[in-house]
């Protein structure tokens, strides 16, 4: 009582305070100022216009930024199926103002690009994009907007190699050799995802608990179609193709069932993230290198061909029988 009575009197006591204000404030705000410029994922406005160090403003937003990495893990309930490569309807891991970090399961988890890597981004884009796709991605004659389109559908087009295009497209992007590096890309894809955040993020499959015989059947039921039993890609309609699939990664098969590049279509709800990572497991370990699935040596073909001669055999069987029955008669 005595000692607050003192205090109160004394002169220094509003400079101490704030002295201690301002001290406790810098505890709280400079891992935060760190963690704001570092590697936590965001999918929210980068480029900020207002002065870092301002007094007033800058004690608010110092404190705010230290709660707004603090991450939380939720699941999110949303009607309409789950885990289907969504940030509705799966688990989540948001900051605590509800910037997503990640999301997704045990079979494929998507993740933020890092902050940090936008400032780098923009420069690239500014460098071998923007001659088309304009200053801010906005789209022009020459090329479609970016606006809204995600990180993946980015990564997927730079890091295959179908993006830059080399001259003005007439038909389809065709994938070629790049000198844009993977992470390039994804510096690329955080600068064009600063300018409107979207989904899917970049997926990172994880192939371990996969089922390749469950994802040969999904592939021969929602992607031979187009790519061949085979994955050796084929011709389509109006002088476009479907890519060959021996060449893409683990994390790019995820992207183009997840975005539908040109005419693909985007496989969303129809497939979970555990069926995708089946279908990527099937294609990136079985359909590369074959190694003989069983039975006859069939050369590696596939279900189709393996089916025709199951058919065949079969048929002949059959035809036997009748010819026995019908010598009995
Ligand atoms: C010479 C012009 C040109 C340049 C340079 C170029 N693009 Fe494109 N881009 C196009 C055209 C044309 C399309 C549409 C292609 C299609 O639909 O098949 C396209 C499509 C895309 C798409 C797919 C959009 C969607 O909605 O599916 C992405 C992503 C993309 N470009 C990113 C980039 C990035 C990133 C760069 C720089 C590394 C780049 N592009 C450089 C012309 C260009
Ligand atoms: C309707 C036809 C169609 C179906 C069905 C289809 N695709 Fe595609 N796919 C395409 C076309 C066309 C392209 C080439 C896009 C381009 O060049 O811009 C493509 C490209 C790809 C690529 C390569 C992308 C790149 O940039 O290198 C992968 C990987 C892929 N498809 C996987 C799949 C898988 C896996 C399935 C089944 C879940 C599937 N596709 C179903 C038409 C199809």
């Amino acid at each position: 009582m005595d000692v607050w009575r003192r205090l109160r009197g004394s002169r220094h006591l509003i400079p101490g305070a704030v002295i201690g204000v301002v001290a406790v404030g810098s505890v709280l705000g400079l891992p935060a100022a760190a963690g704001a410029a570092g590697t936590s994922g965001s999918q929210t406005v980068y480029h900020s216009t207002t002065a870092p160090f301002t007094v007033g403003a800058t004690f608010a937003t110092l404190i705010r930024d230290a709660r707004s990495c603090r991450q939380e893990a939720a699941r999110v309930s949303h009607p309409g199926p789950p885990n289907t490569g969504s940030p509705k309807g799966s688990s989540r891991v948001t900051c605590v103002n509800g910037r997503i970090v990640s999301y997704g399961n045990s079979a494929i988890t998507y993740k933020a690009l890092p902050r940090s890597y936008v400032s780098v981004g923009e420069t690239l884009f500014e460098q071998n994009c923007s001659s088309c796709h304009l200053a801010d991605a906005q789209g022009g004659p020459a090329a479609p907007s970016l606006i809204g389109v995600g990180p993946a559908t980015v990564t997927l087009w730079v890091s295959t190699g179908l993006m830059p295009a080399a001259t003005p497209l007439t038909t389809q992007a065709q994938p070629k050799p790049t000198r844009i590096t993977a992470r390039q890309a994804q510096e690329i894809a955080a600068f064009v995802t600063s300018l409107s955040p979207a989904a899917p993020f970049v997926p990172s499959v994880n192939l371990k608990a996969a089922n390749v015989a469950e994802g040969a059947s999904l592939f021969a039921l929602n992607c031979a179609a187009c790519h061949t039993i085979t994955g050796a890609g084929d011709e389509l309609a109006y002088g476009t193709n479907a890519l060959s699939l021996h060449s893409q990664t683990p994390t790019q098969v995820a992207e183009a069932i997840r975005t539908g590049p040109a005419n693909m279509p985007v496989f969303s709800g129809n497939l979970t993230d555990a069926q995708v990572r089946d279908i990527v497991a099937y294609v990136t370990e079985h359909i590369k290198h074959p190694t003989n699935p069983g039975g006859a040596g069939l050369g590696g073909v596939g279900p189709v061909a393996e089916g025709f001669v199951a058919l065949l055999f079969g048929v002949g069987g059959f035809m036997l029988v009748c010819y026995w029955i019908g010598d009995r008669a």
